[in-house]
């Protein structure tokens, strides 16, 4: 890709008015398991206010939380059947607008996951234009005929995101429905320009009432090819970097469209009309690094602010990995443009367990993810080690489980991915009381709460000075309180680099950071002379020689 003299034009990052996204630290919040004030057993928005403080100290600056706008809740929020109203059980509109003044209050930000691409079939617009060929909202969503003499043979093979077919029949129509996630997903429309100026219209609601951005659910997906071409075979189950695949078919036509890119620059002008201060647009997407930094700036102009970069999640723990990982990074976000570092969300396995339980490796991965360049996301939990908890697919409420309940139990069990997402998504662990403090005794909590969280919890990790959630505190500050660490160039120390090692630098101005990570279990020297250690994950260690699976933060001289 060849990145141009300047797209996010207005400003370089080394210019101390670098956009405040460029800079930020982000906490996901998966709203239904952070912390229940109700005694309903789901957590409440009201929860999330009673936590802001906790949040504020451990030093992040934005929230992303998960949809909670009216729902049947098949796929808890992200099946949406009024954009303007929110789920009773999680709050009303006053404790939203109370939440966004609350986290301003604090000097946080405050963004949500948009779901433009699909709606509940639920929705009352889905209803209407399920019940006829010729009502109002008739082509609000895509509807094709079927093939075959009696039309009852698909439209074509796309297969959906979640692994089903990508068409469902509806005799009323007695046409075939697209969906690119589950079938009660059904896509919007994105060729009728009046349901992309109502969904513009939904980010402006609740622009208006201060949010400060989005995050966009499965944006990949937002158009696909008009001809419906077929999509050809592929040898893999998964994406991998090279093709977007499920279940051996590369889903080519269906994701990742060209004008998709195209509609990432519109929604980029919506936002751009909230000046006050600047709103941010984080999109979801799978693909290689190349094509989908086209979400961030494509023919001339800039799109989202940011989009997800999936790979870091399963890259094997080894520094040639990482350092190869850090390049393509680079390669395709180069400054001004910013790559995303996120190691898990609430679709993937818990940190903890796909490290194999290390918290030795847990702090050096988050030394990893708050000193190099890019927008760093930390998913619920994460920061004191919640595990994944294992729930049978038979058992799962997840709708992805719900699907897959046929696949035998001991595949999932031996498989480092989940089937299952409810396995990632258990509650928060605040404390050693009943339900570890997510809701109240009486009260029967959504999902498990993981066993061990009497070991695990807040306020255990809290007062213990070298616990996992206090290396995050004190590399959040570090990262805070070092313009070189949250704006500052990043070059790697390729020449100190090895199979074990990975080195680089951050520099800001006259300031010169080094950061080393030892990902190995044995002893590395540490060739550094003359520098003052800000921070180690192993604070009693030796200064000539780095502890297996130590990484160090150290200051240089002038640059
Ligand atoms: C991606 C979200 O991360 C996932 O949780 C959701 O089920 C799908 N999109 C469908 O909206």
């Amino acid at each position: 890709m060849v990145i141009p003299a300047n797209p996010e034009k207005s400003v370089s990052s080394h210019d101390s008015g670098m956009e405040w996204w460029k800079k930020t630290t982000v906490y996901q919040i998966y709203l239904r398991s952070f912390f229940d004030t109700n005694a309903d057993g789901i957590g409440d928005i009201q929860g999330i206010i009673e936590k802001l403080d906790y949040l504020k100290d451990l030093g992040y600056e934005t929230l992303w939380i998960s949809p909670f706008t009216q729902s049947p809740q098949r796929d808890f929020g992200y099946d949406i059947s009024d954009y303007h109203s929110i789920s009773p059980q999680y709050g009303d509109m006053e404790t939203f607008e109370k939440l966004v003044q609350e986290v301003h209050s604090r000097n946080m930000k405050l963004v949500f996951d948009l779901v433009l691409n699909h709606t509940s079939n639920e929705h009352s617009w889905f209803k209407e234009s399920a019940s006829s060929r010729n009502n109002p909202k008739a082509d609000w969503y895509i509807w094709k005929d079927g093939k075959g003499r009696n039309g009852m043979t698909p439209p074509n093979n796309w297969r959906a995101m979640a692994g089903n077919r990508a068409w469902t029949y509806y005799p009323e129509r007695r046409q075939f429905n697209y969906t690119a996630f589950l079938p009660f997903q059904p896509d919007l429309n994105y060729h009728n320009p009046e349901v992309k100026q109502t969904m513009f219209d939904v980010a402006r609601f609740w622009l208006n009432k201060g949010v400060d951005g989005f995050r966009l659910d499965i944006i990949s997906a937002i158009y696909e090819d008009p001809e419906l071409c077929r999509n050809p075979a592929s040898f893999r189950i998964t994406p991998s970097d090279k093709s977007l695949t499920i279940f051996f078919q590369n889903l080519k036509n269906n994701f990742l469209q060209a004008k998709s890119f195209e509609f990432a620059t519109e929604l980029r002008s919506v936002i751009d009309e909230f000046d006050h201060p600047k709103r941010v647009l984080i999109g979801e997407s799978h693909g290689n690094e190349e094509l989908i930094s086209q979400f961030c700036y494509s023919n001339g102009k800039n799109g989202l602010n940011a989009i997800f970069l999936f790979k870091a999640i399963s890259m094997p723990f080894k520094a040639e990995k990482y350092r190869e990982m850090l390049m393509t990074f680079e390669k395709h976000f180069p400054e001004p443009l910013i790559p995303t570092l996120v190691f898990a969300n609430h679709d993937r396995t818990r940190i903890i367990t796909r490290l194999g339980g290390s918290i030795e490796k847990a702090k050096l991965l988050a030394l990893f993810q708050f000193t190099c360049r890019g927008i760093p996301f930390t998913y619920f939990g994460d920061e004191i080690g919640i595990p994944r908890v294992r729930i049978p697919l038979r058992q799962g409420k997840d709708a992805i489980a719900i699907q897959h309940k046929w696949v035998p139990q001991f595949l999932v069990d031996n498989s480092v991915e989940i089937l299952n997402r409810d396995e990632c998504r258990t509650p928060m662990l605040w404390n050693e009381k009943a339900n570890a403090g997510f809701c109240t005794d009486s009260a029967e909590p959504w999902l498990p709460v993981a066993k061990n969280f009497k070991e695990i919890n807040v306020e255990k990790q809290r007062g213990e000075p070298h616990s996992l959630l206090n290396f995050y505190k004190k590399v959040i500050h570090l990262r805070n309180e070092t313009p070189a660490l949250h704006q500052g160039s990043l070059e790697i120390a390729h020449d100190l680099c090895t199979k074990r090692i990975l080195a680089y630098y951050r520099v800001y101005q006259a300031e010169k950071y080094m950061v080393m990570l030892n990902m190995s279990n044995s002893r590395a020297i540490n060739p550094m002379k003359d520098v003052e250690l800000l921070l180690s994950t192993h604070p009693q260690g030796e200064a000539h020689r780095l502890q297996p699976f130590e990484g160090r933060v150290m200051k240089l001289g002038s640059a």
